[in-house]
């Protein structure tokens, strides 16, 4: 009988991870399981440090055109080519728009949305020549649902989804697949402080139909499978990984 690591096909896969925070790193790790090389960036180094052995890392700040070339150059280099993206980085600062600064609105509109082009483009260039890849970005509940103080957050995650939908459309001929999962309140570091606060993750919860917030692991089976092979014709789509949070 085929074993798992068979059926997703990723065994000595090259897959570059931007952003080794909680979704990221629990999302190495899986990769990792599956017999995939994987080459980790983030701008933070203690981030990097902490992961397992045998996972590459390189410290890149992905706000500059320079920096995200440089972690596809690197992936290139280090690993020997680049297959799968997954693009796990984001920050948030929740703000109602009326008090939103311009420096706000563009920082995260910056790390959340533009780094996301700029790397998809860098690694975009990489696959299309090769005639194969698979990119998998994080969008959020976010994206479709009306959060107050969520302004800029809301908006870049907007833009994911339709960036995801045209570059999948023009990549597609090339053997190339764009998806993003968008998951529901997840505890990671960029959620802790909010949700920590007394009762709001008790109200949160209330709000999703499964009983309970998310967890990284909940993320992880989704990101390995887009990136497996066995979702070589699914493109374009953003999987809502929320426990029902936007059905209602
Ligand atoms: N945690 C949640 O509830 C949740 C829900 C929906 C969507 N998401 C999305 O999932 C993704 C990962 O979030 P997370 O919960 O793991 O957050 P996290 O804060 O644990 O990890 C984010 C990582 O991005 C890195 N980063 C930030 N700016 C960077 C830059 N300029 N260059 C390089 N690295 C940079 C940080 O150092 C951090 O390691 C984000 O896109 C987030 O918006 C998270």
């Amino acid at each position: 009988m085929a074993s798992v690591n068979d059926w997703l096909g990723l065994n000595g896969a090259r897959v570059l991870v931007a952003g080794a925070g909680g979704i990221g790193s629990a999302c190495i790790e899986e990769f990792m399981a599956a017999g995939a090389n994987v080459l980790a960036v983030d701008r933070d180094q203690a981030r990097l440090a902490a992961l397992g052995e045998g996972v590459v890392t390189e410290q890149v700040d992905l706000t500059s055109t320079a920096g995200c070339e440089d972690a596809v150059a690197a992936a290139r280099e280090r690993l020997g080519g680049l297959d799968v993206l997954v693009h796990s980085v984001g920050i948030n600062r929740r703000t109602p728009i009326l008090d939103t600064e311009d420096e706000d609105w563009s920082r995260i509109l910056e790390i959340n949305l533009t780094s996301a082009f700029k790397l998809g483009r860098a690694a975009g260039r990489v696959m299309v020549q090769a005639g194969f890849g698979r990119q998998i970005y994080c969008s959020s509940v976010s994206s479709i649902l009306a959060h107050p103080d969520h302004g800029p957050y809301a908006a870049s995650k907007g833009g994911i989804n339709q960036l995801v939908r045209v570059m999948a459309r023009e990549w597609a001929s090339s053997g190339v697949t764009v998806n993003a999962i968008a998951p529901g309140y997840v505890d990671t570091e960029l959620t802790k402080a909010h949700l920590d606060q007394p009762g709001v993750r008790r109200h949160y919860t209330s709000m999703v139909p499964a009983g309970r917030l998310g967890t990284v692991h909940d993320l992880t089976g989704p990101v390995v499978y887009l990136a497996s092979r066995q979702a070589a014709f699914v493109t374009g789509h953003v999987l809502y990984v929320d426990g029902g949070r936007t059905l209602v």
